[in-house]
């Protein structure tokens, strides 16, 4: 048994080799039948005609339907009008499932295809997306181990919220109730009093009512906090590790990209370092552009969209104000109306994808956010533990996987990113 990507090297012309896979397509021309095979690694030519194949076999070959599973052995020959310049001739077909009509063609809207998203992850299409998907995950992990971090889990319930109460899911527990978690953030920095870098992959839930283009209300958070840095270290390596991330897709899908479209070339030139703008200049160039934005206004995905398609390549905001950021954000020595954060947007339209910067880490600047936001410090009694022991200055971010992929993959809406998106809408399938 070998795979397709493997049947179409040279190595095995003119030999027997038996595939197994999924009709893509299937087609009968006079004492011909024609199947295009597809497996996880790529498709393939087959013919079928007798003698070679016993008459009740030709019979099968002729009549079969799209995604129909087989097994086929046959003879690998060249040929240069063959998908891939390889056909395979036929001397053996076994079918495992016969399909009726396959109910899933490409010309169906958006929601139909989100309804019968369990089939439409098997077109080339989708494919294409879980394998940069794959890659983005992956190059993720692999930068930080590089980097000397630790991987750590957090919980998924809990009962503090990080990123403010209008975004949480309320769950039943026990005749209690507990939050769905909006971000690992906060055990991820009790974690650093151990390991001083550690980086987690996990769900994060929010109550988004949003239906645009980059809002899930499930989505893959990639985090990471680490001890000593600031928020210029830590965006020196979010840009390492974005320009890894690229590199790796570059380097193990330029197929997919092509398939799903992607511009490759403007991906090429997205490489560090990006600029660093302050958020009173963001606005002011949102206004250049025609919006009408005041200083202290939060931006939504439409602005970021105006502003982000005058850049070529991502670019950090910083100094945001106070108001517009979570309670632990630490604020400037040097200009306490704004706190040392970044948010990175992507370009071409894309907008925010990571947000991170400096923790406040000392015990009473943050007693007094607590209670400037309303927040109960009992809630948070673990978290202003670690400023009572030993507390650190450190820095953090936050990255969102699934608008990283939209954004690599070019593609229209984060829903088309993940296989089965949750939204204000969807829980299905
Ligand atoms: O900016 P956010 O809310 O920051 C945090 O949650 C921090 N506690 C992270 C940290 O510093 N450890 O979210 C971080 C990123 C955003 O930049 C965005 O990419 C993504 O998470 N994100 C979403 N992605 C999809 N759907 C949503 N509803 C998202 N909300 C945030």
């Amino acid at each position: 048994m070998i795979s397709v990507s493997e049947a179409l090297s040279e190595k095995y012309v003119g030999k027997n080799v038996t595939l197994r896979g999924w009709v893509y397509r299937a087609r009968s021309v006079g004492k011909k039948a024609f199947v295009v095979l597809r497996d996880s690694s790529g498709i393939i030519q087959a013919v079928g005609e007798e003698p070679a194949l016993s008459a009740d076999e030709f019979k099968i070959a002729s009549s079969l339907t799209v995604e129909s599973s087989i097994e086929i052995s046959g003879i690998l020959k060249e040929d240069k009008r063959a998908p891939g310049e390889r056909e395979l001739v036929m001397n053996s077909l076994k079918v495992y499932c016969r399909n009726d009509n396959f109910p899933v063609t490409k010309d169906k809207g958006e929601e139909f295809l989100l309804d019968i998203r369990h089939l439409w992850v098997r077109s080339r299409e989708f494919t294409s997306v879980l394998k940069i998907r794959n890659t983005v995950f992956k190059s993720f992990n692999d930068y930080f181990y590089s980097q000397g971090y630790y991987q750590v889990q957090a919980p998924m319930m809990v009962s503090t919220a990080t990123e403010g109460g209008s975004t949480l899911f309320k769950v039943p527990f026990f005749g209690q109730e507990v939050n769905l978690t909006q971000s690992s953030q906060f055990y991820l920095e009790t974690m650093i009093f151990s390991l001083e870098k550690v980086f987690t992959i996990a769900p994060s839930f929010r109550a988004e009512k949003s239906r645009t283009w980059r809002h899930l209300t499930e989505y893959w958070h990639a985090e990471g906090e680490v001890a000593w840095y600031g928020n210029e270290d830590m965006m020196k390596e979010e840009e390492k590790m974005m320009d890894y991330i690229i590199s790796e897709v570059l380097k193990h899908n330029v197929e997919d990209l092509e398939r799903v479209g992607r511009d490759i070339n403007k991906l090429k030139n997205m490489n560090s370092p990006f600029l660093r703008i302050p958020y009173r200049r963001i606005i002011e160039i949102g206004n250049e552009l025609g919006l009408k934005l005041e200083y202290g206004m939060d931006l939504g995905a439409d602005e970021e969209r105006t502003i982000t398609n005058h850049f070529d390549k991502p670019v950090f905001v910083t100094d945001f104000p106070v108001s517009l950021k979570s309670f632990y954000h630490r604020p400037d020595p040097d200009h306490p109306e704004t706190v040392l954060c970044h948010d990175l947007l992507a370009p071409e339209g894309y907008g925010e994808i990571i947000g991170g910067g400096e923790r406040i880490w000392e015990l009473d600047v943050l007693k007094q956010k607590l209670k400037d936001f309303g927040m109960p410090e009992d809630d948070y009694y673990w978290y202003l533990d670690l400023r009572k022991y030993g507390s650190i200055p450190h820095s953090g971010f936050g990255l969102g996987l699934d608008r990283l992929v939209t954004w690599i993959a070019g593609l229209k809406t984060i829903r088309d990113s993940i296989p089965f998106p949750r939204t204000i809408r969807r829980t299905k399938p």
